[in-house]
Parts: structure tokens; C-alpha cells; sequence
């Protein structure tokens, strides 16, 4: 654990830039890093974009690829994941459009926008570093309390849990969250070579402690990563208040 929220963005983003810069990535062997929206990763995104504009950090041999995206909301409403993505991190780096990936919440055959999105993963060869945040009851993505250890991309249905927690970002009008969204599933995210999440703030410590001592269930999503080979789990002192 780290002392603070601030210094665990800060060497989560270090960590990114280390991964990436080891790499040594180009046209023909790209970085693929997935990524998590949410108020967690904001600290991590200012640091990135610190060292793009003044260490020469760069990302246009970087591929990403969003975790998750609501459905239904409007292109541009300002609460959608792309939309945030852009405003937080990709219009202040140099990544090219073309590399950034996102779920379509507004595709007209949500499986099919599903599917095509774990067939555009494989294409890019797999996802090197998968970065993400967690939920107060231990979601990942939006992989909710009793989602399959195995799933896929597909359409989950929120949980009012979730919709609670996310009715800040819209205004505190729960009926304005969507109830649906597309996701990332936990077996994607387990295929991953590497796996980082960010938790901090003590409302994240009961899901560290299903991430790192419950015994792997459905219910704490975030548990099935006791399973991944190479898992980094970045707290700060209060998100480590129930270990
Ligand atoms: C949403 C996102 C998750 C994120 C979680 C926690 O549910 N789909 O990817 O981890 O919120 O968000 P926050 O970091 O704001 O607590």
C-alpha cells in the first residue's frame, strides 16, 4: 500500500509508462493496454499525460482498448466512456484515432457489437496490460456480483448498487443512469498478460480484501484475479483498512 490516493495514481501511471517504454513498441509490434473510466484512474491519466508532454512518454505505437461503455446514451453525452476518455486522457497524448477502442453502446445488434470486440482484441494479438479500477462490491469493469468467472464481452444489467454509485455523474438522478451496459468479461480480462488495478479510499476496502483473502466467488468479481498469473493490486493505506 501507498500513502495516499495521489501517490498510488501517481506509481500506477509510472508503472504504465515503465511497461510501455520496456516494450519498446512500433508500427509492426504495437502496446496493447486496456483501460477503466471512473474517478479512480484520473489521477493516473494526469500523470500520463504529465510524462507524454514532458518526459516524451508516447503512445502512437499504443492500441486501446476500453473496458466497458453504457448502453444507450447519445455519441457525445457527456457521462458516456468515450467521451470521458477523451476529455481525461486521449486528447492530450499523441495516440492516433485509429487505435483507440471502444464498445458501441449504441450498435444496433449489441451481441454482434460484442462479439466484434473479442474478435478486435485477438487481432491486436491479446491485451499486454490490462489496467482497471474496481467497484465498491468488487467489480471489475462492469463484471457484477454473480457474473461468471468466465464470461465474455457482453450486455450486463447494472445493479442498483451501481447505478447509486454512478448517479453522481449525472446530476444524482438515478433514473438517468443507464441500466445497461456492454462490458468486458472476466475471462477477457484474465487473458490478459498482466493485470493492474488501482483501489483507494477506505469505501474500496472490503473488495481488496475479496480480491486478496476471500476465496475466489462470483460475488467479488475482482477475485477471480487470485487466479491470474501476474495480478499488481495498487492501494492506498485506507483502501487496505479490512486486510
Ligand atoms: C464503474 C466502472 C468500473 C470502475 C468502477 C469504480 O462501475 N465500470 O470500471 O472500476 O465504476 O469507479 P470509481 O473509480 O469512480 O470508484
Amino acid at each position: 500500500p501507498l500513502r495516499d490516493s495521489q501517490t498510488a495514481g501517481l506509481w500506477s501511471a509510472r508503472y504504465i509508462a515503465d511497461r510501455i517504454r520496456a516494450f519498446n513498441p512500433g508500427p509492426d509490434c504495437p502496446f496493447v493496454l486496456g483501460l477503466p473510466t471512473g474517478s479512480t484512474p484520473l489521477v493516473t491519466y494526469r500523470e500520463l499525460i504529465r510524462l507524454h508532454q514532458q518526459e516524451g512518454l508516447s503512445f502512437r505505437h499504443v492500441i486501446t482498448f476500453n473496458m466497458d461503455e453504457y448502453v444507450g446514451l447519445d455519441a457525445g453525452h457527456a457521462q458516456s466512456y468515450r467521451t470521458f476518455m477523451e476529455e481525461n486522457l486521449f486528447r492530450h497524448i499523441d495516440i492516433p484515432a485509429a487505435n483507440i477502442h471502444f464498445l458501441d453502446g449504441n450498435a444496433s445488434d449489441l451481441d454482434a457489437e460484442c462479439q466484434r470486440y473479442e474478435d478486435c482484441i485477438t487481432a491486436a494479438g491479446g491485451i499486454h496490460l490490462f489496467f482497471g479500477g474496481v467497484g465498491h462490491d468488487g467489480h471489475i469493469a462492469f463484471n457484477e456480483p454473480g457474473s461468471s468467472l468466465r464470461s465474455r464481452t457482453r450486455i450486463k444489467t447494472l445493479t442498483l448498487n451501481t447505478r447509486q454509485a454512478n448517479a453522481r455523474f449525472f446530476e444524482d438522478a438515478i433514473d438517468q443512469v443507464p441500466k445497461l451496459a456492454l462490458t468486458v468479461g472476466v475471462g477477457t480480462i484474465m487473458d490478459a498478460d498482466e493485470v493492474m488495478i488501482l483501489a483507494t479510499g477506505a469505501g474500496k476496502s472490503r473488495a481488496v480484501k475479496a480480491a486478496v483473502e476471500d476465496p475466489i466467488n462470483h460475488m467479488w468479481t475482482i477475485s477471480a484475479l487470485q487466479l491470474h498469473a501476474k495480478t499488481v493490486l495498487v492501494c492506498d493505506d485506507a483502501a487496505t483498512l479490512d486486510l
